[in-house]
């Protein structure tokens, strides 16, 4: 009996998701002769029924194209707004699931989507998830889709954005994607040659950016170029959310609601002024320096447009490496990178946790060596 399986992308889109889609279909279709749906924007599309055939004229011409043709949303299935409320839709998504009668459901997303897919594992879903995100911060793979195709552009950035310091002689400081990991801002760093890199992981004394800019421009380099990650913060603002992320988790524990909702009262807070810092760290570093200074946010462009070679053939293998696994009745797992393989991971391994960047790890100290500036 040919097996059936349904895909689904979710959470923020990234380049190589189609590559992705094309991977799974494409071996699990014409390969093992199973078939194969997409459920579109996400979980909601399996709440919502909404199916297309990934038959080969569907699959065909996609490898290239950027976002997903699936489309995507942020939904999740235990907490789903359904017309101005928000429910719990777990039983709907298994109810559709067994009405498809599908052997599989794969979900490409990041750490978000491999919580959920967990969850409704846990819901007797059999399950499997690929690592897809621009942050890299999914746990336990070496690398995700989509993270070299950001680095491209986002190092492409930098370089055109020293011309224009150069000539100006003036700090532009850019901002880019990452979530709460500095990955993307330290790669890009490190390829683009910053001077300056602020990642989340070490929090920043804009005093000491400042200092380093003004010895640059004493020993006769009149421009700087300041790459920050968009979840980096200076000193005091990360010991604030660490204390007020301690002091949830402690109320959580207790049972005390009310101290529970003031910790996230503060964390909210904390994020949303987050949300222009960049645009007050140039402006502090123009004040110190007495260097005009020009700021950069370069957001979604990071996410959109054609995937890299590395990206297409890393979706790819992992994709191809999918249907293998639902062949062999190997579920509930992400397909991890793993070297130029991969390692079928569980998803109770990957579900809750976060890759960020670790202080000793090489990139840092390749950047310390070069006398690169990381804000400590
Ligand atoms: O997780 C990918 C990501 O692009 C992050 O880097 C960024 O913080 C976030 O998504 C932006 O999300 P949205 O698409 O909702 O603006």
């Amino acid at each position: 009996m040919a097996k059936h399986i349904g895909i689904l992308t979710a959470g923020g889109d990234s380049p190589g998701l189609n590559a992705a889609i094309r991977g799974v279909g494409k071996a699990s279709t014409g390969y093992y002769g199973m078939n194969v749906i997409g459920f579109r924007d996400g979980f909601r599309g399996l709440m919502e029924n909404r199916t297309v055939r990934l038959d080969s004229s569907v699959l065909s011409g996609i490898l290239t194209i950027g976002g997903t043709i699936l489309g995507t949303s942020r939904d999740k299935p235990h907490r789903m707004p359904v017309g101005d409320k928000t429910l719990d839709m777990t039983d709907v998504l298994v109810a559709n699931y067994q009405k498809h009668n599908l052997d599989a459901l794969v979900c490409l997303g990041g750490g978000g989507t491999a919580k959920n897919a967990y969850r409704l594992m846990q819901h007797g879903l059999n399950v499997i998830t690929l690592p897809k995100t621009i942050d890299n911060d999914v746990a336990c793979t070496d690398t995700t889709f989509g993270f070299d195709t950001a680095l491209i552009i986002a190092t492409e950035a930098i370089d055109r954005l020293h011309s224009t310091a150069h000539s100006h002689h003036r700090i532009i400081v850019l901002e880019v994607m990452g979530h709460n990991a500095g990955w993307l801002a330290l790669a890009a760093g490190i390829a683009g040659g910053a001077d300056v890199v602020l990642i989340p992981e070490i929090p920043y004394d804009v005093n000491k950016v400042a200092d380093a800019i003004l010895q640059r421009s004493r020993g006769g380099k009149g421009f700087s170029i300041v790459c920050v990650s968009e979840g980096a913060m200076p000193k005091e603002e990360a010991e604030s959310l660490r204390a007020a992320q301690e002091a949830k988790a402690a109320a959580k524990k207790s049972k005390n609601g009310k101290k529970a909702e003031a910790a996230a009262e503060t964390i909210a807070e904390l994020e949303s002024e987050q949300a222009s810092s960049t645009v007050r760290l140039t402006r502090q570093l123009e004040q110190l320096t007495r260097l005009e200074s020009r700021v950069t946010i370069l957001g979604h462009v990071q996410r959109g447009g054609t995937p890299s070679a590395a990206d297409r053939l890393l979706a790819t293998r992992l994709g191809t490496a999918c249907a293998d696994l639902i062949d062999q009745g190997v579920f509930g797992v992400m397909v991890a990178a793993r070297g130029e393989g991969h390692e079928p991971v569980p998803l109770e391994q990957v579900a809750g946790h976060r890759k960020v960047v670790p202080l000793d790890h090489p990139w840092i100290e390749s950047a310390r060596h070069l006398g690169t500036n990381l804000g400590d």
